[in-house]
């Protein structure tokens, strides 16, 4: 499956759930945000062997329920709850009990042996970027994700040297 294949999933999640997201408005956590977890989850996928829609989704839905851009994990069990009735209407050939766990515990700060919930969170550390940060490597559960990271590391540190180290969240 090819980028443009993950891309139409992404449009089409989006289509269906994104007017049930009440993070819309959020300004580090809104659309782009779920946009950019969603491909990056689906492509993770292709390179772990997982189900790329369950990826795709779960990404998309990872962050649903968020009222605000604050810390803590509250939103990531509120968005499970809204996810399992979403998934229900418009996604019930797909796994929620194991998508809804990815989302409930992916604010919780580990790692996983799970390989869809391993896409999940590593796409969400990987867009730390977008507040320029970067990801912790050891909070990272796939291959593919520290290697991205890693490229990323050494890109920051031949064009910014004295630009500061990414922290864990
Ligand atoms: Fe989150
Ligand atoms: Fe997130």
């Amino acid at each position: 499956m090819d980028k443009r294949e993950i891309e139409a999933m992404v449009r089409e999640v989006e289509t269906r759930c994104g007017p049930f997201c009440s993070c819309e408005e959020l300004d580090i956590h809104g659309m782009p945000h779920l946009r950019q977890v969603a491909l990056t989850a689906g492509r993770l996928a292709v390179l772990v062997g997982c189900d790329v829609e369950s990826a795709v989704v779960a990404g998309f839905l990872h962050d649903c329920a968020r009222v605000h851009d604050g810390g803590g994990n509250r939103h990531a069990h509120d968005s499970a709850v809204l996810a399992r009735r979403l998934l229900k209407t418009f996604y019930p050939h797909l796994d929620a009990p194991r998508l809804c766990e990815a989302i409930a515990r992916h604010a919780d700060g580990r790692t996983t042996d799970d390989p869809l919930a391993a896409c999940l969170w590593d796409a969400d550390r990987l867009d730390l970027c977008r507040l320029g940060i970067e990801a912790d490597p050891r909070l990272l559960s796939t291959r593919a994700a520290r290697r991205v990271a890693a490229i990323r590391r050494r890109r920051r540190e031949d064009l910014h040297p004295g630009y500061p180290q990414g922290r864990a969240e």
